[in-house]
């Protein structure tokens, strides 16, 4: 039996990687194997993919480019043979990272997002994706209060408002697959959030 794949969304500061660790713990507890990655990385090729890719500057098409080349890999190492195997893999960021950041933020043609992802993954889609939104203030305290920032993380604030825009475009055009959770709220009213949602895939 295929196991299930769930990926976390949202700018940067929004809470991912705070609620990955959880989830993780609670499909584990329902007993499930569960393998939590990242992108870009998740790979030993992707990581030296994501070190490029968050320290560099480089051409746009590049990084989208880049960006697709991280994820085939993990895809091809990590996502597909775990499902394959009834494991479920979350990942902390997938495609719609792609449309949001590379499309919404930096303006690429969305059509070009599109057949990417029709080249990389074509038969592939997360079963769930929770996209943690927030405004653009709360995230920015959030990160200013504990990192040094990367590329992606010293952009202005109108940068983020076209990224998270385009998440929630996304969040409309596949309302069965993408959840908005509300992640202005403490850590523990996220979780109590994330609870049922989780709860209806297993
Ligand atoms: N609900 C919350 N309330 C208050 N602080 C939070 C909340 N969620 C996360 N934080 C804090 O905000 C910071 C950013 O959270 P986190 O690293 O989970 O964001 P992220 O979405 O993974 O960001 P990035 O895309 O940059 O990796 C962390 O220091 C975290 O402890
Ligand atoms: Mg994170």
């Amino acid at each position: 039996m295929q196991g299930k794949f769930i990926t976390f969304e949202g700018i940067d500061g929004a809470g991912k990687s705070t609620h990955i660790g959880s989830v993780k713990a609670f499909i584990e507890a329902q007993g499930k194997t569960v393998v939590s990655s990242r992108e870009p990385g998740g790979t030993a090729l992707g990581e030296k993919l994501r070190d490029l890719l968050l320290h560099e500057t480089m051409d746009l098409e590049t990084e989208a480019l880049l960006m697709f080349a991280s994820r085939r890999e993990h895809i091809a190492r990590v996502i597909a043979p775990n499902l394959a195997q009834g494991h479920w893999v979350l990942s902390d960021r997938f495609t719609d990272a792609s449309f949001a950041y590379q499309s919404g933020g930096r303006g690429l043609d969305r059509a070009k997002m599109e057949a990417l992802e029709a080249w990389v993954h074509p038969h592939l889609q997360p079963d769930l994706t929770l996209l943690f939104d927030v405004p653009l203030e709360v995230a920015r305290e959030r990160l200013d209060a504990t990192r040094t920032l990367d590329k992606f993380e010293r952009e202005q604030a109108d940068f983020f408002a076209r990224c998270r825009a385009e998440y929630l475009r996304r969040a409309e055009q596949f309302p069965e697959r993408i959840v908005i959770i509300d992640s202005s709220q403490t850590i523990a009213a996220i979780q109590a959030q994330l609870q049922p949602v989780l709860e209806k895939l297993l």
